[in-house]
């Protein structure tokens, strides 16, 4: 039988290695992406290395790709068993890395993918899930969303001071956990990944972790069995060097 993985933002970095790990497991892999030539030659090179995988269009602020993207998958496999909610922006205006000079259209346009984009491509294909014997739902979150972790005065986070992409981490916690407590007797599993910090194009590449590290927390739970937990932010433990829970 085919296990199908559904991910956004597939074409490069966290999510591309994520495809690239689900595929080496034996999952057919959909490669979302906005842009159709970046999605297909990504889609290609891991035909190439031997993986079941097939381009998406899927611009997660378009609600047309995404009717059309979960229409296809209906028609192709009949269910989707794991959906990663990977696609994301920094956003990275001029005024972003201050409150009190941030702009609501900056924060608008982060929140539009990061947390609408979400809710919007997971409800579309909410009826395949639905329709798998375990599904699960794995949300690329970060570290940088937790409130404990920005308040720890030790910790790394505590320099930070821009809204918008934390912000919108913080919003996709909670869209996580809503979901999760939705789904709970369902046997579908909603959980929030870390990835930790990765060199990828969204932070110019200064991360310390390659991104196929950081696909390595959202494998796990989207592979979760069935007596894994639902509901929690789950990955990268900086300072630590290992894998684990996070604080909200
Ligand atoms: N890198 C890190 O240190 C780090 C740490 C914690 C969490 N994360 C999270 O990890 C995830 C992956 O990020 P990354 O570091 O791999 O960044 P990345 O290399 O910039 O990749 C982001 C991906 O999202 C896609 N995307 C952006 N807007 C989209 C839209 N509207 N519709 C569909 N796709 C869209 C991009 O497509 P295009 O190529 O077309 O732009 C790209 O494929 C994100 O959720 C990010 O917040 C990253």
């Amino acid at each position: 039988m085919t296990t199908t993985a559904l991910i956004t933002g597939a074409n490069k970095g966290i999510g591309f290695e994520t495809a690239r790990l689900l595929a080496a497991r034996g999952i057919t892999v959909l490669v979302g992406a906005r842009d159709p030539k970046l999605g297909q030659a990504a889609a290609e090179k891991l035909h190439a290395e031997g993986a079941q995988a097939h381009f998406v269009r899927l611009d997660v602020t378009d609600r047309e790709t995404i009717d059309h993207a979960a229409a296809w998958i209906g028609e192709e496999f009949g269910s989707l068993d794991i959906l990663v909610n990977n696609a994301a922006i920094a956003g990275g205006d001029e005024g972003d890395w201050k409150p009190s000079t941030t702009s609501v259209a900056s924060l608008r346009k982060v929140f539009e993918t990061n947390v609408f984009g979400v809710i919007a491509v997971t409800n579309a294909v909410l009826p395949l899930l639905r329709r798998a014997e375990a599904a699960r739902i794995v949300n690329v979150s970060s570290e940088v969303g937790s409130l404990a972790g920005m308040m720890d005065r030790n910790g790394p986070m505590w320099p930070m001071t821009g809204i918008p992409y934390p912000s919108s981490k913080t919003a996709l916690n909670m869209v996580t956990v809503m979901y999760a407590k939705e789904l709970w007797d369902t046997g579908i599993k909603v959980n929030a990944a870390n990835p930790g910090y990765c060199a990828t194009d969204l932070n110019g590449n200064s991360g310390f972790r390659a991104a196929e590290q950081g696909a390595e927390p959202t494998v796990h739970l989207a592979t979760l069995p069935a007596d894994g937990p639902s509901g929690q932010l789950w990955g990268y433990l900086w300072g630590q060097d290992a894998y684990g829970p996070l604080s909200w």
